[in-house]
C-alpha cells in the first residue's frame, strides 16, 4: 500500500494567481476527501501578506466536511499560525525549511538556522496538543538561488526536525529539477536519519521526470508520497517552480509498479477538472489579467 498526500488545495491554489473563491475551495476538499486519501493538506495559516491566495484558511476550514479516515492537514510557519491552526481544529500541521539558505531567505526571510528555532515550540505545542507534525525540508535536490544541494544539509535538517518531535519527514523537490538518480543519491543519503520507509516525497514536476522518480523511489522503498489534482501549484518563491507531481500520474505510477493506493482515480480526476474550469473562468472574468 502507498499512502498518497493530496495538496493540491494548498500546494497548488496557493500559486495561483487568481483567488479561488472559497465555495470552489471547499468543493474540492470535499470532493477530494471524498475519494478517500488518507490525508488532504486544506490550506496555510502563512502570513496572507506573503500569500494572499489562502488569507481565507479558517473560513475554508470552518466549511469543510470531514470523513473518519481522512486528515485534515494545514502549513503554519510559526506559533501565530499554530494558533489558527489549532483554533480551526486541524488534525495534523505542517512545518517547512529550506534545505538551502537562499530559498530559506525568499521564503520565510529567515535564515534555516532562525527559521528551525522559530520551529521549535512550534512543534512542542502542536505535539503537546496531540497533533501530528509532519516536517517538510525543501530544496532537496536544487535550490532557484544557491544551485545544487547536497544530501547532507538535506539529512542535517532532518535531523533537526525529527529532534524537535515531528512525526513525518516530507522531502520535497520544489523546483521539480529531480532526476531519478538524484533521488537515489538523496535516500542514500538521508537513510541514516530518514529511513525510505518511513519518508515521504514531494515532487514537482518540471521537467516529467517525477513520474520515473516515483518509480526509482518505490523500487527503493519509499511508501509515502505527495501530489496534486490536475498537478495545479508550485511555490510563489521559488521561481521557475510549476505544477506539482499530478495525483493522477502518481494513482497510474503506482499502479504500474504493482501496488495499492486507496483512492478513487476517476473521482480525483474529475475534481482536477472542476478546478481547472473554475481557473479559467476566473482568468476569462479579469480579462486575461489574473
Ligand atoms: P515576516 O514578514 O518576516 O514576519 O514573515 P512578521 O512576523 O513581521 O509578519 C509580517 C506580518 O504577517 C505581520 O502582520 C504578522 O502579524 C503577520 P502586520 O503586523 O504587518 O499586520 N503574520 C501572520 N498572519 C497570519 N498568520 C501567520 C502570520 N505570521 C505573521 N502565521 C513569515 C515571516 C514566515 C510569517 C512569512 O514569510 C510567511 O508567511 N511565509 C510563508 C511563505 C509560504 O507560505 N510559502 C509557500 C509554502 S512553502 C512551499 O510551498 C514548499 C512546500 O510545498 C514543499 C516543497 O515544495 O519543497 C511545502
Ligand atoms: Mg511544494
Amino acid at each position: 500500500m502507498v499512502r498518497v498526500t493530496e495538496v493540491g488545495p494548498r500546494d497548488g491554489l496557493q500559486n495561483e494567481r487568481a483567488t479561488v473563491p472559497v465555495v470552489d475551495k471547499v468543493a474540492f476538499v470535499d470532493a477530494l476527501v471524498a475519494a478517500g486519501f488518507p490525508e488532504v493538506e486544506v490550506t496555510s495559516f502563512v502570513s496572507p501578506k506573503w500569500v494572499p491566495q489562502l488569507a481565507d484558511a479558517a473560513e475554508v476550514m470552518s466549511r469543510v466536511k470531514r470523513r473518519a479516515g481522512t486528515l485534515l492537514s494545514v502549513l503554519v510557519p510559526n506559533e501565530k499560525g499554530l494558533e489558527g491552526a489549532m483554533a480551526a481544529k486541524a488534525d495534523k500541521v505542517s512545518v517547512f525549511v529550506s534545505a538551502s539558505e537562499g530559498f530559506s531567505q525568499k521564503n520565510v526571510n529567515a535564515s534555516i538556522g532562525v527559521c528551525l528555532q522559530r520551529l521549535e515550540p512550534v512543534v512542542r505545542q502542536a505535539r503537546s496538543a496531540g497533533l501530528r507534525v509532519r516536517g517538510y525540508v525543501s530544496c532537496v535536490v536544487r535550490c532557484p538561488f544557491d544551485g545544487a544541494v547536497t544530501p547532507e544539509a538535506v539529512r542535517a535538517v532532518s535531523e533537526r526536525l525529527l529532534a524537535m518531535g515531528c512525526t513525518e519527514i516530507d522531502l520535497g523537490d520544489t523546483i521539480g529539477v529531480a532526476q531519478p538518480e538524484d533521488i537515489e543519491r538523496l535516500l542514500a543519503g538521508v537513510a541514516r536519519t530518514v529511513a525510505p520507509g518511513t519518508v515521504t516525497l514531494h515532487l514537482h514536476d518540471t521537467r516529467g521526470m517525477a513520474a520515473a522518480c516515483v518509480e526509482r523511489a518505490i523500487a527503493l522503498g519509499v511508501r509515502s508520497f505527495d501530489s496534486s489534482a490536475a498537478g495545479l501549484g508550485g511555490c510563489p518563491y521559488a521561481p521557475g517552480a510549476p505544477g506539482n507531481l499530478a495525483t493522477e500520474t502518481l494513482l497510474a505510477t503506482i499502479e504500474r509498479c504493482g501496488l495499492w493506493h486507496g483512492v478513487e482515480a476517476a473521482a480525483v480526476a474529475a475534481a482536477g477538472a472542476r478546478m481547472r474550469q473554475t481557473l479559467t473562468r476566473l482568468q476569462r472574468d479579469s480579462g486575461g489579467n489574473s
